[in-house]
């Protein structure tokens, strides 16, 4: 679906028009793939909008670019501020929001210490991104998660997504709706832009960080969600025939959202429908996020705009 423009793009503090926010073909992110980026949710409230964890996500936006020696020249307050100014300034929620640090027009050798770091903020109208209520068809992919020790799992770095692609496409090519990869120990890593969950005889799994995932800000919020509400979850390595045999086996993700999976390689999980424990986490989770339930762990950050307008994806 092509982007629903907006108004303005903040750019290095100031809000820019749409149309301005361009960089030089020869910018060092656009060889190297250098960038670190965010993907953050607003979403409609009864009393107006609100962001869904956006401190913790500002975070990992610094913690990528600290990785990569990357020095953003803004603080975790002021990004915070910037993401509730853009979305103010377009006015439209609910929406998805993407910042991305990167290193801009400078030099053009492998080192980026000489290519200056810009960072944008955008905000858009964008919908559900994986299937609806039934559940997800996916497959295991072909393709491994990054090794550890090559490229860092744990940054956010748009030269990542080149894996994620391959896994994406590979999985629309052979007619599924996403792919989970293993790591290069054969383990279960993550979806090519999700976390995953497994539910057997009621205790939920998921793969630890060290097997090449995401440290993803929806994981840590149904660990959260599924702790509160009493369920046993551990983070240990899932073999992948695991999956096949589980009773639920759902995605997390701030695009996915809480997302339920029906079959792994046309293996029926479960009884082929949206499963208990997934429903119960997944009702708490946009309850919380749609302001229909009390924001008991302070996830909630308020921007003033009125959800109903103008847009809704
Ligand atoms: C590879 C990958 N894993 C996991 C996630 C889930 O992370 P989060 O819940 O913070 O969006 C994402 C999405 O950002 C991702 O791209």
């Amino acid at each position: 679906m092509p982007i629903q423009t907006t108004e303005k793009i903040w750019r290095n503090g100031n809000l820019i028009a749409w149309d301005q926010a361009n960089i030089h073909v020869m910018s060092h992110v656009i060889h190297y793939g250098s960038s670190v980026f965010e993907g953050v949710r607003c979403y409609g409230q009864p009393q107006g909008s609100a962001v869904f964890r956006l401190p913790e996500h500002m975070q990992r936006l610094l913690d990528s670019a600290k990785i990569y020696r990357m020095e953003i020249p803004f603080t975790l307050e002021e990004l915070c501020a910037g993401v509730v100014e853009t979305i103010e300034a377009n006015g439209v929620a609910p929406c998805y929001i993407r910042p991305i640090a990167l290193r801009g027009y400078g030099e053009i050798g492998v080192n980026p210490k000489g290519s200056p770091v810009d960072v944008y903020i955008a905000n858009f109208p964008w919908g559900k991104y994986l299937a609806g209520h039934g559940g997800a068809d996916v497959c295991i992919s072909s393709w491994n998660r990054l090794a550890p020790n090559t490229m860092p799992a744990l940054a956010k770095a748009g030269a990542n997504y080149m894996n994620s692609q391959l896994i994406k496409m590979e999985a629309e090519a052979n007619g599924y709706q996403e792919g989970i990869a293993l790591d290069v120990n054969g383990l279960v890593s993550e979806g090519s832009g999700e976390n995953v969950f497994v539910v057997r005889n009621g205790v939920l799994f998921t793969p630890p960080l060290g097997n090449s995932a995401l440290s993803g800000i929806t994981r840590d919020s149904v660990l959260t969600i599924a702790r509160h509400i009493g369920f046993t979850v551990t983070e240990q390595a899932i073999p992948r025939e695991l999956l096949y045999i589980a009773d639920e086996v759902f995605f997390t993700g701030t695009a996915a959202e809480v997302q339920g999976i029906r079959s792994i390689d046309r293996i029926v999980i479960g009884d082929g429908k949206p499963g208990e424990i997934t429903k119960k986490i997944s009702d708490e989770f946009f309850g919380i996020a749609n302001g229909l339930k009390p924001d008991k762990f302070g996830w909630l950050t308020p921007v003033k705009v009125d959800a109903s307008e103008p847009v809704t994806a």
